[in-house]
């Protein structure tokens, strides 16, 4: 068994220190990269603070297609271009939401949500995704925010091209 041992109240920068060093421990040496997205979903969403959902999905045949994910049952196929998510996957660039009910074509799966990130995994090039994170707070995710994020999500697709799985995604 993982046993986290991180501090959710550390400030914001120390905080997500701490989670690349235990996202680089869980990941480590294993190669099945399901395993990975759903172990890094559930870090995620027991370290950050006030999040109600927090996962991936995964671009299959030009769509984004739910994969592993914490916290209620979610919508299973978006587009690119549509919502938060694929806002973010065909700008190729993190989309910060403070308040999703402002935001045109947002897709509410969870109506506790009222803020959002999302974050391309992007792979030699190749949109692979997007780490999709909810909050019931109202601007919840900031610039440390995103550059926590971003490290974490360039952490965990090296650290998955450097695994033995043949799949690419
Ligand atoms: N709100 C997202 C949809 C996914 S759920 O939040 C889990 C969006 O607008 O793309």
């Amino acid at each position: 068994m993982h046993e986290l041992k991180i501090s959710t109240d550390l400030p914001k920068p120390e905080l997500y220190a701490q989670l690349e060093q235990e996202l680089r421990s869980l990941v480590a040496g294993e190669p099945d990269l399901i395993a990975n997205l759903a172990n890094v979903s559930a870090l995620l969403f027991h370290s950050l603070p006030d999040l109600n959902w927090a996962g991936f999905y995964l671009l299959r045949n030009g769509e984004l297609v739910v994969g592993p994910f914490q916290g209620k049952p979610a919508c299973v196929r978006i587009a690119l271009g549509k919502g938060v998510c694929g806002t973010a996957a065909a700008q190729r660039s993190t989309v910060i939401v403070a308040d999703v009910h402002e935001f045109p074509g947002h897709i509410a799966c969870d109506s506790a949500s009222n803020s959002e990130v999302v974050v391309p995994l992007i792979r030699e090039g190749q949109l692979l995704g997007v780490l999709d994170i909810d909050s019931p707070q109202f601007g919840r995710f900031d610039a440390e925010d995103q550059e926590g994020l971003e490290r974490l999500v360039s952490t965990l697709i090296q650290e998955s091209a450097a695994s033995a799985d043949p799949a690419p995604l």
